[in-house]
């Protein structure tokens, strides 16, 4: 087996990554803007990220990097490390020398804790992160619905969920059409309050407002496709479809609703609306995915009529603990 040699990626290569992990996983393509918008939204973010393209030969058939936050804040110091080898390229050992050689730059950058997530339907990489001490943490469902066989129904549930919110003096509208100066900065502060209760295994940090407002303004997010339920002005839940410029299946990107409007029908109702539109926009099917133990929401999806795909298993692995000198 030939050793890959990597190269730090530019922002150049963005469009290129995105290729490579499409190659990697191509049932769930990247796209290329979007790929380019996160690395140039980087800047304003408090994460700290090392990229690679490895080659063989000069050919670029990989992408490999690690992602923290800033470690004052993580009491683990973990890290996300990931392995995009094109399927073309595949090899067990090449897959192994890439997570060996990824996890050694994080652990060189200071992590404690590694993590990774790979699909159930990647049995290398799930044998190869066994073998190189990893262990299954968390699991991240996935699912897809078929708006050509449920966007009849989903229509008319969308328009009831409406009513049913406005009769309890609930409105439900879009981004584009809430007036309200500081609607940002409430919906900033609504969605960081709810991420704590996303069920997760590792600290959930705050997002900046300006951070947030980049991603609210991200190409694939028009503002007139994000849907927020209102209360006396106030937001009290939202959902939104991201539709990627390029390539890639229409996704929800975040449903939420604030601790105190919990169980009346809030967070499915504002869904619906977004789903609602992607039937009349003609999208023939969009995904989601939540925490495995998130028990309302897979509730919800499979309500709505969603079928499960292969999901993501978050994997773990340990390098140093906090008083290890
Ligand atoms: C998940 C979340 C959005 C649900 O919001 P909500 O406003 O309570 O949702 P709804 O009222 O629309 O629907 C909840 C449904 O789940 C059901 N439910 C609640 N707890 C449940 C449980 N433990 N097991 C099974 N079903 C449950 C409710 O009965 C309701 O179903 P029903 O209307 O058929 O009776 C909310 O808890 C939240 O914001 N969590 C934090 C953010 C998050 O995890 N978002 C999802 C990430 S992808």
């Amino acid at each position: 087996m030939v050793q890959l040699a990597y190269r730090t990626a530019t922002i150049g290569d963005a469009s290129l990554a995105a290729d490579l992990m499409t190659a990697a996983l191509p049932r769930m393509p990247q796209d290329p803007v979007m790929t380019r918008y996160r690395w140039e939204s980087a800047s304003q973010q408090t994460t700290v990220h090392g990229r690679f393209i490895g080659e063989l030969d000069g050919r670029p058939v990989a992408f490999v990097s690690w992602v923290h936050g800033p470690w004052e804040e993580l009491p683990e110091r973990h890290c996300e490390v990931d392995v995009w080898l094109d399927r073309a390229w595949l090899e067990r050992e090449r897959l192994r020398s890439s997570l060996t050689w990824i996890c050694e730059q994080a652990v060189a950058e200071g992590a404690w804790l590694l993590l990774n997530y790979t699909g159930e339907d990647q049995p290398d990489m799930l044998e190869v992160l066994a073998e190189c001490g990893f262990e299954r943490d968390r699991v991240e469902r996935f699912w897809e619905l078929d708006l050509r066989l449920h966007g009849e129904r989903i229509v008319r549930q969308a328009r009831e969920a409406k009513t049913s919110a406005a009769s309890v003096g609930v409105e439900l509208v879009t981004l584009a059409d809430w007036q309200d100066p500081d609607k940002l900065k409430k919906l900033h502060e609504m969605d960081a309050r709810t991420r704590q209760d996303i069920p997760s295994s590792l600290p959930i940090l705050r997002e900046s407002l300006a951070s947030f407002e980049r991603r609210i303004h991200a190409p694939d997010r028009p503002l007139d496709r994000s849907w927020v339920a209102l209360a006396d002005g106030r937001p009290v839940a939202l959902s939104y479809l991201k539709f990627p410029p390029v390539r890639g299946l229409v996704w929800t990107g975040y449903t939420a609703s604030h601790p105190d409007y919990r169980g009346r029908g809030l967070a499915r109702a504002v869904k619906l609306q977004s789903l609602a539109q992607a039937v009349e926009l003609g999208v023939p099917a969009v995904g989601t995915d939540n925490d495995a133990e998130n028990s309302p929401m897979l509730h919800i999806n499979r309500e709505l009529g969603y079928t499960p795909t292969p999901g993501l298993v978050g994997h773990l692995k340990r390098v140093r603990r906090r008083d290890d000198g």
